[in-house]
């Protein structure tokens, strides 16, 4: 492959934007106001996927009202190829202490489903008083588990994107629009 770091090729594997930044804009505010109506002044802790989901938290955290902490964790599904292996694997833990707390659990993108499934799983078993999962997009047809998030603010078809926290061998999650990438220059 190319090296992504020419910037001829960077710009074409941008294949066209599917999401603008103001869509996105729009569609945060809209689920800030649903975290603020399902907690009703209640206090929640907002935690985030890393790397993907790095922007996707740092935008809705300013959109809801409740009081609110944050916390960070990362989670990598192995792959063989561009298989995913079905293991996954927490690489860095939150650092709170959940029982006691309403979590969220703020994801980039659902795909296989096999990642938050296995997440939701650890995090059910540490007692938080509840536990929703919001992901910023969703892939219902790639779906291998059953998995249905609480809130998914778009769903898109079985294509690879990029931008807005999404990569594709780390680059492009600088891009503030979602983007299809051109698997074919
Ligand atoms: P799942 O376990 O298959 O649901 O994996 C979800 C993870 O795969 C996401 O958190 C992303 O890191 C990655 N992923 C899945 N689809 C895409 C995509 O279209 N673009 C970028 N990353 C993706
Ligand atoms: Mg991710």
């Amino acid at each position: 492959m190319q090296s992504l770091c020419k910037k001829e090729v960077y710009e074409k594997k941008i294949k066209r934007v599917i999401i603008s930044k103001e869509e996105i804009a729009a569609a945060i505010e809209k689920a800030g106001k649903q975290i603020d109506e399902w907690y009703d002044g209640r206090p929640i802790l907002l935690v985030s996927i890393l790397n993907g989901a790095f922007v996707f938290m740092a935008d809705l955290c300013r959109a809801v009202s409740v009081p609110c902490e944050i916390g960070f964790m990362c989670a990598k599904s192995y792959y063989s190829g561009t298989v995913s292996s079905g293991v996954v694997k927490i690489t860095m833990d939150l650092q709170q202490d959940i029982s006691g707390y309403n979590v969220i659990i703020v994801e980039d993108i659902i795909d296989t489903g096999r990642t938050l499934n296995d997440v939701v799983k650890m995090l059910k078993a540490r007692n938080p008083l509840s536990l929703r999962v919001v992901t910023l997009l969703d892939k219902p047809e790639r779906r291998l588990v059953d998995f249905k998030p609480d809130l998914a603010l778009f769903t898109i078809p079985d294509f690879f994107v990029i931008g807005y926290g999404l990569d594709y061998a780390e680059y492009f999650r600088n891009l503030p629009y979602i983007a299809e990438y051109n698997t074919e220059v």
